[in-house]
């Protein structure tokens, strides 16, 4: 996600955040800028790409300024350019904002400030808030901040500056971290505190709805209502490694306890509860397409090929529309039959892997409209489909792909709202939906509080070499995606079937030492399922189970049961694969294994 560092004391700023920058690169971010208040005037300095061209372009300049702001961007509105990049300015050009978040009603916000004859530049959410603070600045800028706060809805770390109190950096948080440092007449503000931890490790945590205002003689802290409060300061006693890692081991546990929150950042601002619908930006223009075509094609890899799989469930059972799943790989060299009435999605965190965007390619050449499901805004794959939805999960770090993928199920249920809606299904059914999948955060953050009883069962299994996953209906891809995790990052062999399908094969494999992992909550084929746990059991098979709070039937039979809260049938997967994910990263660990660059695996692959 993108960073932010703000300096204001007696050093000169610029060397200080192009340092604080550097410290938060390992985050991800596509453009970097700073703005410092210099002799009456903001130097503005932005570059696309990585720090070490921002610190290129800035060699030799003289900027004895000691106020400064800084960002790195990770797109979410508008392409990652140098137009783009942060900081941004207002009309003016004496104020300069960062930001890190987004901002959901700054289409509307935006509308009413050009009304007043404010100009836009960049395709940013961000450069309304610059727009605001201008047009309620009449003198002191945390005023002006604090009006114009409490008129953004969503996310935002902010920090402010303005040429006319060049003394003073202004910040505000609501869901985005900030921190303040404070070191001997020095003030930083920082959404992370690795970006100051050169300088200070006495830190401020803000909360959301308060700002912090840092002059070169001291700070203040206040909620957005202006209430001054008195926060306590922390000593930071992290070391760099675990700062940036958020105190986990590594980014792809971290990943794994962030779904939460990205799951949240999927569908935010996206659902209509009042008329059951999906509200997806990115599919503005093709909607009177959607409302004609007759067959779906979504294409993809590795686990967005079983993200893929999942929607196809979805979207049949909601839309009631025909849905093909291919690999990406085989479906480019096939010569597959597409006619107009096909809609072709391109599934990609990346954006990038090549045979998804070949594959994307030959499909609009046959005359297929395309749309994209990409996490990485402005990536190949996301700008050549033409439309799309990103899925805004953050920059996904660890190689074994966790966050993305339950990103991408959400994403591909609000398509299947959306399409729904369109067709059959009625507000009520609609708005069942939203009311389920609203509730998707906090249960899945219920299932990470397990996270110890996981790690036992891991240490019970983590020297077996073979595993079989089971799953039928919409939990088959589960099993899909639970096996290549475990063999991914732990180098075991992991197979997963369809629960129905291993009388034809893999029940030859079931011996005492075979741990066997089903998932089965009490969904339609809940009863079936039972039927192949016996089969199972009665070969005496290890047999792990993820099921319900309420399950005795399955629980009965099991080893290990891991309980996942109630959802519709349809949304189980996004829960399901949670305890999965643990399941294989503890196994990976406890067998010595380099969990977020595993061997011979790449994280976006752009080579075929
Ligand atoms: C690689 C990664 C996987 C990922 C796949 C597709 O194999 O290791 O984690 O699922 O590529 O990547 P994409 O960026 O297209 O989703």
């Amino acid at each position: 996600m993108c960073g932010i560092v703000g300096y204001m004391g007696r050093h000169q700023a610029l060397p200080i955040l192009i340092d604080g920058l550097k410290r938060l690169e390992y985050r991800g971010y596509d453009s970097a800028g700073i703005a410092i208040v210099d002799d009456g005037r903001i130097i503005l300095e932005k570059t696309e790409g990585k720090i070490s061209e921002l610190e290129a372009h800035l060699a030799g300049m003289k900027c004895p300024g000691v106020a400064g702001i800084a960002h790195t961007r990770w797109a979410t509105h508008g392409e990652p350019n140098k137009k783009n990049a942060h900081p941004h300015i207002d009309c003016t050009g004496t104020l300069a904002v960062a930001h890190n978040g987004i901002i959901e009603n700054y289409q509307i916000l935006k509308k009413r400030l050009q009304d007043k004859g404010h100009r836009f530049i960049t395709d940013t959410d961000t450069e309304v808030i610059a727009h605001l603070v201008e047009d309620h600045y009449t003198g002191a800028l945390e005023d002006a901040v604090r009006k114009a706060a409490k008129q953004l809805e969503g996310t935002y770390g902010i920090v402010v500056l303005s040429t006319k109190e060049p003394d003073k950096i202004v910040g505000v948080r609501n869901g985005s971290p900030l921190v303040v440092g404070v070191a001997d007449d020095e003030y930083f503000l920082a959404s992370d505190v690795s970006a100051i931890l050169k300088h200070t490790r006495q830190v401020i945590y803000l909360d959301d709805r308060e700002m912090a205002i840092i002059e070169p003689t001291g700070f203040k802290t206040m909620t957005i209502d202006a209430i001054a409060v008195d926060k306590a300061i922390h000593e930071v006693d992290w070391d760099l490694d675990m700062i940036e890692k958020g105190g986990f081991p590594h980014f792809m546990l971290k990943e794994i306890f962030e779904q939460p929150e990205t799951i949240r950042n999927a569908m935010r601002g996206r659902l209509v509860h009042a008329t059951g619908e999906a509200k997806l930006g990115g599919l503005q223009e093709v909607l009177p397409t959607l409302r004609e075509f007759n067959r779906l094609v979504l294409l993809g890899c590795g686990t967005s090929w079983h993200a893929a799989l999942i929607g196809e469930y979805i979207i049949e059972e909601y839309a009631r529309v025909p849905v093909e799943v291919e690999y990406a790989s085989e479906f480019r060299y096939r010569n597959p039959i597409i006619d107009r009435g096909t809609v072709t999605v391109a599934i990609s965190q990346s954006g990038e892997t090549i045979d998804t965007l070949e594959a994307m390619r030959e499909a609009k050449r046959k005359g297929s409209r395309t749309l994209g499901v990409c996490n990485v805004v402005g990536s190949t794959i996301a700008r050549e489909s033409g439309d799309g939805v990103y899925i805004h999960a953050g920059p996904e770090i660890g190689v074994a792909s966790t966050k993305a993928f339950t990103s991408q199920i959400t994403v591909l249920s609000l398509f299947a709202l959306l399409l729904g809606r369109m067709r059959g299904m009625s507000a009520s059914q609609g708005q069942e939906i939203i009311q389920a999948l609203q509730e998707i955060p906090g249960q899945v953050q219920r299932i990470l509080d397990k996270n110890d009883q996981i790690y036992e069962i891991a240490q019970a299994y983590c020297h077996h070499s073979n595993f079989l996953y089971l799953g039928r209906g919409s939990n088959f891809p589960v099993a899909l995606e639970g096996a290549l995790k475990l063999k991914e990052i732990s180098y075991v062999h992991a197979e997963g079937y369809p629960a129905a399908e291993m009388k034809h094969g893999p029940i030859a494999l079931i011996d005492e030492n075979m741990p066997v992992v089903v998932i089965c909550p009490k969904d339609a084929a809940y009863k079936k399922i039972l039927g192949n746990i016996a089969e199972v059991k009665a070969r005496k098979g290890r047999l792990i189970v993820i099921a319900n709070e309420d399950d005795t039937d399955a629980s009965d039979a099991a080893d290990h049961v891991i309980k996942i809260p109630k959802t519709l049938d349809m949304l189980y997967p996004v829960l399901a694969v949670v305890p999965l994910q643990l399941l294989a990263y503890h196994i990976a660990v406890l067998r010595g294994c380099n969990v977020d660059q595993p061997r011979n695996l790449a994280k976006s692959v752009t080579v075929e």
